[in-house]
């Protein structure tokens, strides 16, 4: 598929998002609040069957007295669920305070904000005059924003735009101002009329802040919405470890909402200022560590392949050595071809970090940085740590080998929001279906993997009348308690079963002339329009398997 095909799905996506209640922008009567997002009816329920999915298939459904395959031993899992607003230390040690930023540029003319590495450009030149234009547009829109926008400053018209000479392709103005092949004096800003507006580059920090109590005023009072859930987990390992029977090797897992300031949230929810994420820090053995590596990332991989994302628009993608955080062994991102970007690009789902022991290091310690390949405690001009740590030991006694360790940790961090938005475009499918006469119709169908699908089924009477209505009344309650599912008699029934595609619904169940009879119902699947007869008293047995 081009890339306009891909951008006029990623829009019937956006628009169907909307009209059929997955998700709103927040506050949208108000004009919206850029970079947050509110779910509808449906997509509120499609969003907890993510997080449900997860939550069973990672947390209350695992089996710790198993090995599972490609796992070094058996584990333990539990969850935790902690508090958006933390002791303000958490952060300074964790490194988010001194180091969770963006490069932010401001445009003096415009009184426009940009993140500085999502700015592109390239020379233009016309009779003499020469500038470097910027864009903060990606993908194909970028080339032509370009292109308007050294016309508008050459002053010419359009059948002259051909008269530009172009130096090249585009490039980032970060690396061409850090190559000194252009300066910031040279570069016309986005949405500035001359060159020359752009401010140095300043450090932004995501981390959204508050204050504390009714007296709040000084620094001390400033605290942060978490942004991240996983800071919540390491600062209560010794209280999971203490409370709990568990031992190393598990897994503490947490659902929860994030906050990031992020300078330019973009692509409907994929980059956005308030998010979930769904996270486990798994603590580890230091010596096993790579192999509980590898485990997390390919079963979290597996994961999102078994709830139905095409594998083709899947990517695991290793970190190259210099892209690791200064803490990480190793960190794999899977990665989808989510409609909104090029061919070829994936935007992150969810990261897998081997973090060593920098976190839990971190919070007995203090910030730590990394010295000569070592990590030790950064120290201020004064020799004093920098930012202390917890001085509590969050260190474990292996009970079976009599060591002492500070356990290994393992994350795999997905968002919610991100692996919704990903089930949301993969399950956007457009076909044909005949109508009540035979002749195709065009349709359009979300084809979700059922255990996500919002509705689970849909109860049909043909006609409102003959008594149809009270025995598909009698279907919907005797399913309801399992499934979530709706009763329809609105309507002719090719619009109820078109209504039902929209919101990816797998079944219907449709009551007819032939149930009053011999007591069986047509059940209609959504992805291969088979309809079969099925008696009554087998609907939720038979539904509950195809469940499970
Ligand atoms: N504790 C590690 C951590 O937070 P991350 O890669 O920054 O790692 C993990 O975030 C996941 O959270 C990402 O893979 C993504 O799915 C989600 N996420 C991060 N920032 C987001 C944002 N601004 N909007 C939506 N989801 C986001």
């Amino acid at each position: 598929m081009d890339k306009q095909n891909d951008q006029s799905r990623m829009d019937k996506i956006v628009s169907l998002a909307k009209r059929r209640g997955f998700i709103f922008q927040s506050s949208e009567i108000y004009g919206g609040l850029n970079g947050f997002w509110d779910y509808g009816p449906l997509g509120v329920s499609l969003k907890r069957n993510v997080k449900d999915a997860w939550w069973r298939d990672m947390v209350a459904g695992h089996d710790e007295l198993a090995t599972l395959a490609g796992a070094p031993s058996p584990y333990e899992m539990t969850g935790l669920d902690c508090t958006i607003i933390m002791h303000p230390q958490v952060w300074k040690c964790s490194g988010h305070f001194d180091l969770f930023h963006d490069w932010m540029i401001d445009c003096r003319e415009s009184k426009r904000r940009y993140r500085y590495d999502h700015l592109h450009g390239r020379w233009a030149s016309h009779r003499g005059k020469k500038v470097f234009v910027t864009t903060d547009q990606s993908g194909d829109e970028a080339v032509p924003d370009t292109v308007a926008k050294a016309q508008k400053f050459f002053g010419l018209r359009a059948k002259q735009v051909d008269e530009i000479e172009w130096g090249g392709g585009l490039e980032s103005l970060q690396a061409v101002v850090a190559a000194g092949v252009a300066s910031l004096a040279d570069a016309l800003g986005p949405d500035a009329g001359a060159p020359g507006s752009l401010t140095e580059p300043r450090e932004f920090n995501l981390m959204f802040e508050t204050r504390i109590g009714a007296l709040a005023g000084d620094d001390d009072d400033r605290a942060f919405l978490r942004p991240e859930t996983a800071q919540g987990i390491f600062v209560n390992f010794k209280n999971v470890l203490d409370t709990s029977r568990v031992s190393v090797p598990f897994g503490i897992a947490q659902v929860g909402k994030s906050f990031r300031n992020e300078i330019t949230p973009r692509n409907f929810t994929f980059r956005s200022r308030e998010f979930e994420q769904m996270e486990i820090e798994f603590f580890c053995k230091p010596a096993d560590s790579a192999q509980w590596y590898r485990y997390w990332r390919d079963r979290r991989w597996k994961w999102y392949l078994d709830l139905g994302l095409t594998e083709g628009k899947l990517q695991l993608r290793e970190h190259a050595q210099d892209e690791l955080s200064h803490y990480s062994v190793g960190t794999a991102d899977i990665e989808y071809a989510f409609p909104f970007l090029n061919p070829g690009e994936f935007g992150e789902l969810e990261g897998i970090a081997h973090r060593g022991d920098f976190d839990l290091r971190s919070h007995m310690e203090g910030k730590l940085v990394r010295k000569d390949g070592e990590l030790v405690v950064e120290t201020g001009p004064d020799g004093k740590p920098r930012h202390r740590g917890s001085g509590k030991d969050l260190s474990y006694f292996d009970d079976v080998s009599r060591e002492r360790y500070v356990p290994h940790v393992i994350e795999p961090s997905a968002g919610a929001d991100r692996g919704t938005l990903a089930f949301l475009c993969d399950a956007y499918h457009e076909d044909e279906v005949p109508d009540a006469d035979g002749k195709p119709r065009s349709r359009t169908v979300m084809k979700f993997h059922p255990r996500l699908a919002p509705v689970k089924a849909a109860i049909l009477p043909l006609v409102k009348k003959d008594g149809m209505p009270e025995v598909a009344i009698d279907l919907y309650r005797a399913l309801k308690p399992h499934m979530a599912c709706q009763y329809d008699e609105k309507g002719a029934v090719g619009r109820r079963y078109a209504r039902q595609d929209e919101a990816g619904t797998p079944w219907c169940l449709t009551i007819d002339g032939q149930t009053l009879t011999d007591k069986t119902v047509t059940l209609r699947d959504r992805d291969s329009l088979v309809q079969s007869r099925v008696p009554i008293a087998e609907v939720v047995d038979l539904l509950r398997d195809k469940l499970a």
